[in-house]
């Protein structure tokens, strides 16, 4: 069994999918949530699915990113995935997890990544850039905000009459109908 922590700081439409997906799965088990938003829909999600959910905050994982580490470790996390996670992720829990963290990001990077550059402000940015198409990037994390390997990329339009929100709305679509697929084949090649 592959055991995930999802890591978000929103909504949690991702999280939501994540685990209806692989609820009945015989691979992926996922084990934990994690969130620096005690105020933030994915307490929700984790409550209304029974997950373990743990609150950390910036200080805590930065100042205690060992304990923090040894925690996950303990727990047996086998992968990490960022769905809307706003912290940086410190280096250390790169290197403890070299390859085993992911992040979705709701644009066809590089464009429109790095600081600053999360939910609607992406779409924003696209809508004033007046490109033709957008979409999603799931990606290996390192150290450096939304530079790491890519895994995959899906693309969708951008009509005319978008919008931030109309677009926000199409590459959610993108987001929940790709991230669990990208899961199954990462996770079934480490099996
Ligand atoms: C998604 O758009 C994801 O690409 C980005 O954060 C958003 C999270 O949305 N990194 P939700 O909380 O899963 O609805």
């Amino acid at each position: 069994m592959v055991n995930i922590a999802i890591f978000a700081s929103g909504n949690g439409t991702n999280a939501e999918r994540l685990i209806q997906f692989f609820s009945d799965s015989t691979i992926v088990k996922i084990k934990l949530i994690i969130t620096n938003n005690d105020q933030s829909g994915i307490v929700n999600v984790a409550n209304r699915y029974k997950k373990n959910l743990q609150i950390i905050s910036k200080n805590t994982l930065n100042t205690y990113a060992d304990q923090f580490i040894d925690f996950l470790i303990t727990e047996k996390v086998d992968l990490i995935v960022l769905a809307g996670f706003l912290l940086k992720i410190p280096q250390k829990l790169v290197t403890a997890f070299p390859k085993k963290i992911i992040n979705i990001h709701p644009s066809l990077l590089p464009k429109f990544g790095g600081k600053g550059m999360y939910g609607i402000n992406v779409h924003k940015a696209v809508i004033e850039s007046k490109e033709h198409e957008t979409g999603i990037t799931i990606h290996y994390v390192n150290e450096e905000y939304d530079k790491g390997e890519v895994i995959l990329q899906e693309k969708c339009k951008v009509d005319s009459f978008d919008n931030p929100d109309t677009l926000s709305d199409k590459v959610k679509r993108l987001e929940h109908y790709f991230l669990p697929l990208a899961i199954e084949k990462i996770v079934s090649k480490q099996i």
